[in-house]
């Protein structure tokens, strides 16, 4: 692990350079020399390869593995963004920590409460940190709602709504690791709607209870394709949640009903200033005037995420977002769906050690136990 002393950029290195890989790759790059790409990973040792050229930058170039195991035995680095399926989060992640370098992974972090549960332990015993990437808390709009909610500027929070409307097709889920319990860890709820709630979490802080339901409306997959949720919260607020990959316009939008203005945004797949819209309570028109949008500039994503990460790193505190943070996040995952699952409504604390929801997010079992097409 490197102190913030330690000269030079931190030394990054990613698992799994498919897809959102490229999120990684010019978060670093763009991160004004704070990091460098300086090795990569993948099974499919012709991608890391065409990957690493791809990210040459004018020089070298990050050297290229076919296993994280070979990279780390080669390479000394600091980070390691673990952008593989799910399904291999947890062991790759396990692999970093032991080697006393900080994993950065990609959501949904593990397949269950329990094995995130591992993932924390082993941070406990490593000079390293493990931290997920759930990107949209750190935009601009994000922070500043926090920061103004949390100086108690809106009055007491009251009521929320947390909508991930998206589409996707036969198609998206023809690609093996999705659809299972097995190598996702769930639907929509986990690697969809996360992004949403775990904000949505951010902001109203720790939950108490949750009453849910979960459907395999349309989609041919073992996991949901729809869930809903009632939500409350320490505070008081109360939250509705939906999750969907069903949806034909497609949208994901927050809404905070705070005593003394509503604040909401509405985007895809990250949001800008422009997307914030604030409208006082009558007789607080000032609230108006306590959001001070910074202009559009980029959209909230990796490189808002990993400018965190490193700020953290700097001053020697645990990356964002941290182990304590996402089992908060985890942890309502597993209630929600031991909820649509019993027919029970969960309160936290309440899905013990080695109950059949942490050890699975089906748990007891999903209602639509067999497949339908595939
Ligand atoms: N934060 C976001 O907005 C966001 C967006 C998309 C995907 N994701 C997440 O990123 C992760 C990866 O998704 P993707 O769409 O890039 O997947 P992908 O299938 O496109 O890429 C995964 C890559 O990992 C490689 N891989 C598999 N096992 C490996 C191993 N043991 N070691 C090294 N490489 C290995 C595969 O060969 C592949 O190249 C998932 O957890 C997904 O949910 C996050």
């Amino acid at each position: 692990m490197r102190f913030p002393s330690s000269p030079g950029p931190y030394r990054a290195a990613i698992a799994g350079t498919g897809a959102i890989a490229d999120a990684h790759a010019r978060a670093i790059a763009g991160s004004g020399g704070r990091a460098s790409l300086v090795a990569v990973a993948d099974v499919d040792p012709g991608r890391a390869t065409s990957f690493a050229g791809r990210w040459r930058g004018g020089q070298a170039g990050p050297a290229a593995y076919a296993s994280l195991t070979e990279l780390l035995a080669a390479q000394e680095v600091d980070l390691v963004h673990v952008c593989t399926p799910p399904g291999l989060h947890t062991p790759l992640a396990l692999e970093c920590l032991e080697a006393g370098v900080t994993a950065l992974i990609e959501k949904p972090p593990t397949l269950s409460l329990a094995e995130f549960d591992t993932l924390a332990e082993a941070e406990s015993r490593s000079t390293a940190h493990v931290a997920t990437v759930l990107q949209h808390r750190f935009g601009a709009g994000a922070l500043r709602l926090r920061r103004l909610a949390g100086a108690g500027e809106l009055g007491r929070p009251l009521l929320a709504t947390c909508d991930t409307q998206w589409y996707r097709d036969e198609a998206y889920y023809a690609v093996p690791w999705r659809g299972t319990w097995e190598s996702e860890g769930g639907g929509p709820t986990m690697g969809h709607g996360i992004h949403q709630f775990d904000l949505l979490l951010s902001v109203l802080g720790p939950w108490s209870e949750v009453t849910a339901v979960a459907a395999r409306q349309a989609r041919p997959v073992d996991t949901e394709d729809v869930s809903a949720a009632i939500v409350t919260f320490e505070n008081g607020a109360i939250a509705t949640v939906v999750n969907s990959v069903l949806s034909p316009r497609q949208t994901s939008a927050l809404r905070f009903d705070y005593e003394r203005a509503t604040v909401e945004v509405e985007h895809l797949y990250g949001y800008t200033d422009d997307d914030w819209k604030v409208t006082p309570a009558p007789g607080h028109e000032d609230v108006a005037g306590l959001w001070k949008p910074e202009g559009p500039g980029a959209a909230s994503g990796h490189d808002d995420w990993f400018t965190a990460v490193l700020d953290a790193l700097d001053d020697g505190q645990a990356p964002p977002v941290t182990s304590t943070d996402t089992r908060r996040t985890m942890e309502f995952i597993a209630a929600l769906y031991a909820s649509a699952f019993t027919g029970e409504r969960v309160r936290a604390g309440q899905i013990a050690p080695g109950s059949p929801f942490a050890l699975r997010m089906d748990g007891t079992g999903a209602p639509w136990e067999h497949r339908r097409t595939k």
